[in-house]
């Protein structure tokens, strides 16, 4: 029974420090923004949680391809303006947090999945009824970056970027097969 406790309270101070250590960004409240109009969902004026909320599940797709070396130069400094490395590490191959170019996607690898992650968060993409499907060995909240990535526009190019930067095999690259 003590001993239950205890490694409650272990278990417990484990979660609670990987969290301060990994989250040391407030979150960036990018629940809060104005909705836009249904239809008039640009991303290159709308922010990245504007065009999530104004897409249907499953309809967010990247206009961007990675071959494109305009893109992906813009995307990876963007990566480092809005401060992704902190987390990520500067070539997305993680550090205090998960990598984002080996074939482990935490919620899916799809590209709605993962533009709706960076933008909600990853506590209220659970609450948008997302599971967590794959385990890093880093484990923490994503914090919501869609009040801080500028507009949607901003973030389809750091996720081109990332895209660029897939290490694993290639059958997972978009999430894995089964
Ligand atoms: C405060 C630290 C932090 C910052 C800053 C951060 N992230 Fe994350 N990110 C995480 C954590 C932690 C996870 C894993 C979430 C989980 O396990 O639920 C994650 C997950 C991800 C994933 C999915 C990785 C996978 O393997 O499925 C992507 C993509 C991602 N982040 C992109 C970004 C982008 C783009 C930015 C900058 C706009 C960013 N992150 C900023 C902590 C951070």
């Amino acid at each position: 029974m003590l001993k239950n406790t205890l490694l409650t309270s272990v278990v417990g101070a484990i979660t609670l420090a990987s969290t301060l250590i990994c989250a040391q960004q407030p979150p960036a409240g990018g629940a809060d923004q104005a909705k836009a109009p249904a239809g008039q969902v640009d991303p290159k004026s709308a922010t990245p949680v504007q065009v999530a909320d104004g897409t249907p599940k499953g309809q967010l797709k990247d206009p961007y391809n990675e071959s494109d070396a305009a893109v992906v130069q813009a995307g990876g400094q963007l990566w480092l303006n809005y401060g992704c490395n902190g987390c990520h590490g500067g070539g997305g191959g993680g550090g205090m947090c998960p990598p984002v170019t080996n074939d482990t996607w935490v919620y899916g690898g799809d590209d709605d999945t993962l533009f709706r992650l960076v933008s909600y968060g990853s506590q209220e993409l659970q609450a948008k009824g997302y599971s967590r499907i794959g385990m890093e060995n880093v484990v923490g909240p994503m914090p919501p970056m869609g009040g801080v990535v500028k507009t949607g526009d901003d973030l389809w190019r750091i996720l081109t970027w990332v895209r660029s930067k897939y290490s694993g095999s290639p059958e997972c690259k978009f999430g894995c097969k089964k």
